[in-house]
């Protein structure tokens, strides 16, 4: 990462503030030489307001000591059957994880807590088999974890589960990942990986939405490393759960956590679930959100320039264009009743969602509303934007004299000089929605 990859990065810290990672660590990058970076970049996270929850598998440290003692073990990644001896060894395992991830972030004055916050119950009797210790997650204590992450500290959670009864049994870390996440509502959910990305034909698979990866999973399933196999089947459930993103990142690669979350091609794979959009009207506490919004674009003098009390007043005028929940795009439709018209301003598009047509919807949300109101005519005043307006929006550039003579008043006084651009709403061409 380079010195200037911080302004890129500046732009989602806003976005990801106070918002849930859940990072799901595989065992064997807990024990690769690579995993005090890994951490280094968790504390980076951490410094920027994101609340982390780390879950931790066990299975490659489970093998190793199985093969240390010489004892047989049932299973490895709490899938299979857990019998006693294997229980006792999982134990051993993942206390000794969970200790190793503190010091880790204990190093980078990060406070963390070992949390029981998952509750299980035994997988039962399947097919005529008793899975003995290996649990099921029956529940997350969401309130607990909630608290601890108010207070700026980080929850561990190993790969067991525990009941009511005292009892603790070997849950599957990927499973108690995805739950967690679910509980939290949390925006991203990481799997840290010990294998490199997806890949299709050689190629990296970037992103793809979840039905593509589901289809992928069905396809491809043999060309997938056995060691990232059931991450994937779980990033699908995950978002099929209502998480909206979820990423494979190789934590054997310096860098690649930070790369995925904060560089716009990422490092790894990310999966997402089908973006939520949608376009509100602005309420009195958006204010602030449009302001902080406009602000390079006041700067760059492509918008005219708008305090947050100028805003407040005309809350009611604005639109907020919104992916799975973030404030990504603004419009404003200012009134004009005595000359049937309305001003379009304030178009703004954030720059993670320039060229994907939010800007489009916009205007042909506008357009649709100014019919539904009986406006007669549409215009935009623009220094910079108006060749959108004319290719894009279907306005044309005309004199000021058309302005309503209030609007004219101050273009007069302004020493902006816009261009200024009309559109005829009484032809009966109803704008068509951009897909
Ligand atoms: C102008 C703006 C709203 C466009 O939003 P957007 O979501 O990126 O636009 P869309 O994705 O809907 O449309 C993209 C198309 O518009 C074109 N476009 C974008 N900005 C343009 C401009 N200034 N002039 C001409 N065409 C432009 C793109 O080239 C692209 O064309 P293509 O589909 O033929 O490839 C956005 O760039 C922005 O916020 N700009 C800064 C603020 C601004 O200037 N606002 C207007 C104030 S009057």
């Amino acid at each position: 990462m380079k010195p200037s990859d911080l302004r890129g990065i500046l732009t989602y810290v806003p976005r990801y503030r106070e918002r849930v990672f859940v990072i799901a660590l595989d065992g064997e990058i807990i024990a690769d030489d690579n995993f005090p970076n890994l951490i280094l970049d968790i504390a980076v996270l951490w410094s920027l307001s994101i609340r982390i929850v780390l879950v931790h598998g066990a299975g490659h440290q489970i093998r190793q000591m199985a093969i240390e003692t010489g004892k047989t073990i049932s299973n490895v990644d709490g899938t299979g059957i857990t019998d006693k001896t294997t229980l006792d060894i999982a134990l051993t395992a993942a206390n000794r994880l969970t200790h190793e991830i503190m010091q880790g972030l204990t190093v980078s004055d990060i406070r963390s807590i070992y949390s029981n916050a998952i509750i299980a119950h035994p997988l039962g009797i399947i097919n005529g088999t008793d899975h003995l210790f290996t649990g099921k997650v029956e529940r997350v204590e969401t309130g607990l974890l909630e608290k601890i992450l108010a207070n700026n500290i980080i929850p561990i959670i190993p790969p067991l589960g525990f009941d009511g009864d005292g009892r603790t049994y070997r849950v599957n870390s990927d499973s108690i990942a995805v739950a967690v996440a679910k509980a939290l509502g949390a925006s991203k959910l990481i799997f840290v990986t010990p294998t490199d990305q997806l890949t299709k034909n050689g190629q990296r698979i970037q992103q793809f939405p979840v039905a593509e990866a589901e289809e992928y999973y069905r396809s491809c399933k043999s060309q997938i490393p056995e060691n990232i196999r059931s991450k994937v089947e779980h990033a699908i459930l995950a978002c099929r759960d209502g998480i909206s993103r979820v990423h494979l990142v190789n934590g054997k690669e310096d860098e690649a956590l930070l790369g995925e979350i904060f560089l716009n091609e990422g490092i790894g794979t990310m999966i997402h679930a089908n973006e939520y959009q949608s376009i509100r009207r602005a309420v009195k506490k958006d204010a602030q959100t449009i302001y902080s919004l406009i602000k390079k674009s006041v700067q760059s003098n492509e918008l005219v320039r708008r305090s947050r009390a100028m805003i407040l007043q005309q809350i009611s005028d604005y639109y907020l264009f919104e992916a799975d929940r973030l404030v990504l795009g603004c419009v404003a439709l200012h009134e004009y009743p005595e000359d049937q018209a309305g001003e379009l301003a304030c178009l703004f598009v954030h720059e993670s969602h320039k060229g994907t047509g939010v800007g489009q919807k916009l205007v042909a949300f506008v357009e649709k509303i100014a019919r539904e109101k009986g406006m007669k005519k549409l215009f935009a005043l623009s220094t910079q934007t108006f060749a959108f307006f004319q290719q894009k929006g279907g306005f044309s550039e005309s004199s000021p004299d058309m302005l309503p003579p209030a609007r004219r008043e101050k273009w007069e006084q302004s020493a902006r000089k816009s261009k200024v651009l009309f559109k005829d709403l009484t032809s009966s061409v109803v704008p068509t929605p951009v897909p």
